[in-house]
């Protein structure tokens, strides 16, 4: 490993992409590619995490007990490293993952790595897999950071040991073009409120959309927009990303009121967008609204920012403004440019 790793000073700064043999960097997906090395770490129920290590890249073996196999007690978080120009590797705001991933830990009763552990372990398992970082302009790496009550319970309680496992996989657009949503009427993402558990990356938040977005993508759109399960009127969230409306100077997304995940890139966006001027309102946005609207776009890590070209909602179908003039785009560009270092990073989101 020390090989691997080398100096962690030293190591941001790696001049030119190692060979990584047989990836051919222009045909890379949103698919699993494994790499060398992931990243584990331990600890005891009512404990707190303390050493981990990187280990190469393989199958887990886990008890068929394991809580998060049976009862969904895990969570996970993503985030991406860009290669720059000059060779250095870059994170985004990765403290923000890691107070999520805390957040999400409470809610389910989990002990979480702190927030320096969770960056300091993101990096370990960024440099150790340095050669499957894309060249710039190829894509990502994408990280998931996963927590899992690994010890084995029979009865409905709290796992009596937790995993943090690290992994990694190179990885380009989640989307092939802008999306053509279907607002969904029978199904829902979550429960409207601060009840449930939709504003938390858990595990089981997941599965549940592959019914309608199965359904959706059969009659030929990309994915289904969800609605508020309490009163179906108000847009929530598209599978696996944020969703934003724009009209005139205006632009508005869903607050985050318990069931709405909040999105680093949907928070980051906000922010980029007032600072060029644009009002952002966070509140409830009825489908009505949405359809009045002059672009919709969507944000997530994976998905980063894209343009929703139309939306069907009981059999009618609206379109919106797409293409390298929306607002969205322009967002987007600077987002990206931020992340990959080709625009300066005014705000010390990047590591
Ligand atoms: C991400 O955008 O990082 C996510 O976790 C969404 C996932 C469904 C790919």
């Amino acid at each position: 490993l020390p090989s691997v790793l080398g100096n962690s000073e030293d190591n941001s700064k790696s001049v030119a992409v190692e060979n990584c043999a047989g990836i051919n960097w222009d045909e890379l997906g949103f698919n699993p590619v494994p790499t060398d090395f992931m990243y584990v770490m331990k600890c005891a129920k009512g404990e707190k995490f303390s050493e981990g290590s990187l280990i190469p890249y393989g199958n887990i073996e886990i008890s068929p007990f394991a809580v998060i196999l049976n009862y969904g007690q895990g969570i996970f978080e993503g985030l991406k490293a860009y290669r720059t120009e000059d060779g250095c590797i870059l994170l985004f705001r990765p403290e923000e993952n890691a107070q999520r991933m805390k957040i999400g830990a409470d809610r389910l009763c989990m002990p979480s790595p702190s927030i320096d552990q969770f960056v300091a372990a993101v990096k370990q398992t960024v440099l150790a897999n340095k050669r499957w970082v894309p060249p710039p302009g190829k894509g990502s790496l994408y990280i998931r950071p996963l927590l899992m009550g690994t010890g084995a319970s029979l009865n409905l309680s709290p796992a009596p040991e937790y995993t943090l496992l690290i992994y990694c996989s190179p990885v380009t657009n989640y989307h092939k073009g802008s999306l053509n949503l279907k607002v969904e009427s029978k199904f829902y993402r979550a429960i409207s409120g601060t009840g449930g558990t939709g504003g938390i990356k858990s595990v089981t938040n997941y599965a549940p959309v592959y019914a309608a977005s199965i359904e959706a993508k059969a009659s030929g759109f990309s994915d289904v927009l969800f609605l508020d399960s309490a009163t179906g009127k108000n847009i929530e969230e598209v599978s696996a990303c944020n969703v934003f409306v724009v009209k005139g100077n205006a632009i508005c997304t869903p607050a985050t009121n318990g069931a709405i995940l909040p999105g680093i890139t949907r928070k980051s966006i906000i922010e980029i967008a007032l600072d060029m001027g644009y009002q952002v309102t966070e509140r409830a946005i009825s489908v009505e609204e949405m359809l009045d609207a002059d672009e919709v776009f969507c944000t997530g890590t994976a998905v980063v920012v894209n343009s929703v070209s139309s939306v069907t909602y009981k059999e009618t179908r609206t379109e919106y403004k797409t293409g390298p003039e929306t607002l969205s785009q322009k967002l987007r560009k600077t987002l990206v440019g931020i992340q990959t270092g080709c625009i300066e990073d005014t705000k010390g989101w990047t590591v």
